[in-house]
C-alpha cells in the first residue's frame, strides 16, 4: 500500500513569495503614480499662475498705451483746431495715467529681468507726457503750429516698445502653455502606462489567486479521496478481523464443547466403571485380606470420587452447564449467586424475564463477558459491591457490570492483556458497542451493547 502526500508546503512557499513580489510591485506602481500626479499637478498650477501674471502684465501695458493714445488724440485735435473741447479727453487721460503707470510697476514688480525695460518704457511715457503738455501750452500761447514732430517720434517709440514687450510676454505665455501642455501629455501617458501596469498586475494576482484556489481544491479533493480510501480499507480490515475473531471464538467454544462431551462421555464412563469395580472388589474382598487392603481400597474410592468431581468441574468450566440447560438469564443469576457466596460481597442483579430473539452465540458472548468481568473484580477490584444488569431494548441487548473497587487508569493499561481486549472483540464481532469507564479509587463500569440477530 502506498500513500502519496500532496506537496503542499513547497507550493505554499512559492505562491507566498510570488504574492509578495506582486504586492511590492503594485505598491511601487501606486506610489510612483501618486508622486508623478502630485508633481504634475503642482507644476500645472505654477504654469497657470505664470500665464495669469503674464496676461495681467500684457493688460497693464496695453491699458497704459490706450490712455496715452487717448491723450494723444485729444492733443492732436486741439493742436489742429484750437478748440478747448479737445482738451477734455487729453486731461481725463493724463489724470488716469499715473494709475496706469502704477499698475505697470506693480505687475512687473516680480520680474526683475524686465525692470530695465519697464524703466525705459516709463521714461518714454514721462517724456511723451511732457512733450504733450508742452505742445498744448505752445498752442495756447503761440497759436497754430504746423506739426508736433517730437511728440510723434516719442509716441512711435513708446508704441514700438510696448509692442515688443507685449510680443515677448505673449511669446513667453505661449511657451509656458506649450510646456505645460507637453507636461500634461507626459503625465497622461505615464498615468496610462501605470494604470495599465496596475491592471495587468491585478490580472496576474487574480489569475494567481484563482490558480492557487484551484490547486487547494485539487489538494483537498485528493486528500478527501485518499482519506475515504483509507477509511474504506480500515473498515474492510476491521470487518475481516472481526470475522476472523468470531470464527476463532466459535471454534474455541466448539472445541470446548467437544472436550466437555468427551470428558463427560469417555472419561466419565471410565471413572464410573472404575469406581463400580472398586466397590465390587471391596464388597467381595476375603475376610483375611480385608484388614490389609481395606485402607487402600477406601483411598482408591476417594481418589476416584475426587477424579469424578474434578472432571465435573472441568466440564462445567468448559461448558457453562446452566447456560445450555436453563438459558442465559438463569445462568447469569446462578453465576452471580455463586460469585456473591464465593467472594463475600454484595451482588445486585437486575435481569429481565426473558430476551426475545437472542441466539446461543450471543448468549454465550454475554455470559463470557460477565465471567471475565467477575474474574477481574475478584483479581483486582477489592470491591464490596458489584452490580450486574441485563436488558434488551430496540433490538439491542445491553449488559453492564459495575463495582465500587479500586478502579484503574484505562488509558494507561498495558495492551498485552487479553481480558478486556477479548470482551471488546466479542462485542465488535456483532458490530456492537463496548465501553470501559474507570477512575483510580472510584470503581469500574463495563458496558456492552450487542444488536440482536
Ligand atoms: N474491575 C477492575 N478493577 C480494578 N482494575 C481492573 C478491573 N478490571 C481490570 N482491571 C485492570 O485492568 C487490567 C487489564 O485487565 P484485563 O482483564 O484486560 O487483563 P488481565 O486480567 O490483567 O489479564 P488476563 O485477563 O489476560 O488474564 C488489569 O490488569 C487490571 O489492572
Ligand atoms: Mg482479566
Amino acid at each position: 500500500m502506498s500513500t502519496s502526500a500532496p506537496p503542499r508546503a513547497g507550493h505554499d512557499g512559492t505562491l507566498g513569495k510570488r504574492h509578495h513580489v506582486l504586492f511590492a510591485l503594485g505598491m511601487a506602481f501606486v506610489i510612483t503614480l501618486l508622486v508623478t500626479n502630485t508633481t504634475q499637478s503642482s507644476m500645472g498650477l505654477e504654469a497657470v499662475d505664470g500665464i495669469r501674471s503674464q496676461s495681467e502684465q500684457i493688460d497693464s501695458v496695453e491699458h497704459l498705451l490706450l490712455r496715452l493714445l487717448d491723450a494723444e488724440t485729444g492733443v492732436r485735435g486741439y493742436l489742429l483746431t484750437g478748440e478747448p473741447v479737445y482738451l477734455e479727453p487729453y486731461e481725463s487721460a493724463t489724470t488716469a495715467l499715473p494709475k496706469a503707470i502704477e499698475r505697470v510697476r506693480q505687475t512687473f514688480a516680480n520680474r526683475p529681468s524686465d525692470q530695465q525695460r519697464v524703466t525705459t518704457l516709463l521714461a518714454l511715457v514721462d517724456a511723451k507726457r511732457e512733450a504733450m503738455s508742452e505742445a498744448v501750452a505752445r498752442r495756447t500761447l503761440v497759436g497754430a503750429q504746423s506739426n508736433d514732430l517730437v511728440g510723434r517720434v516719442l509716441m512711435d517709440e513708446t508704441r514700438q516698445h510696448i509692442g515688443k514687450l507685449r510680443d515677448e510676454l505673449a511669446g513667453e505665455a505661449r511657451a509656458s502653455l506649450e510646456q505645460s501642455k507637453s507636461r500634461f501629455g507626459l503625465s497622461r501617458t505615464l498615468g496610462n502606462v501605470f494604470a495599465t501596469c496596475t491592471m495587468l498586475l491585478m490580472l496576474a494576482v487574480f489569475s494567481g489567486t484563482r490558480r492557487e484556489l484551484e490547486l487547494r481544491e485539487r489538494i483537498a479533493t485528493l486528500q478527501a479521496s485518499e482519506k475515504r480510501r483509507l477509511e474504506d480499507q480500515v473498515a474492510l480490515r476491521t470487518a475481516e478481523l472481526s470475522d476472523l475473531a468470531r470464527y476463532v471464538n466459535n471454534a474455541r467454544e466448539a472445541e470446548k464443547q467437544r472436550l466437555a462431551r468427551e470428558l463427560h462421555d469417555e472419561l466419565g464412563a471410565l471413572l464410573t466403571a472404575a469406581k463400580l469395580d472398586a466397590g465390587w472388589m471391596g464388597r467381595r474382598l476375603p475376610a483375611e485380606l480385608r484388614a490389609q487392603w481395606q485402607e487402600r481400597l477406601d483411598r482408591l474410592q476417594r481418589s476416584l470420587s475426587e477424579g469424578i468431581a474434578l472432571k465435573r468441574r472441568i466440564i462445567d468450566d468448559l461448558r457453562p452447564p446452566l447456560l445450555n440447560e436453563m438459558g442465559l438469564i438463569e445462568a447469569m443469576r446462578a453465576m452471580c449467586e455463586d460469585f456473591a457466596l464465593g467472594n463475600e460481597l454484595d451482588v445486585e442483579v437486575t435481569l429481565p424475564d426473558s430476551i426475545a430473539g437472542i441466539d446461543e452465540e450471543r448468549s454465550l458472548a454475554l455470559f463470557r463477558i460477565a465471567q471475565e468481568a467477575f474474574t477481574n473484580i475478584r483479581k483486582y477490584a477489592k470491591a464490596k459491591w458489584v452490580g450486574l444488569s441485563l436488558s434488551s431494548n430496540d433490538g439491542l441487548v445491553t449488559i453492564t457490570i459495575s463495582d465500587d473497587g479500586i478502579g484503574f487508569d484505562v488509558a494507561g493499561t498495558a495492551l498485552d492483556r487479553h481480558g478486556i481486549a477479548g470482551m471488546r472483540h466479542r462485542v465488535q464481532t456483532y458490530a456492537g458497542r463496548f465501553t470501559v469507564e474507570s477512575t483510580p479509587g472510584q470503581g469500574t463500569r463495563i458496558r456492552a451493547e450487542i444488536p440482536l440477530p
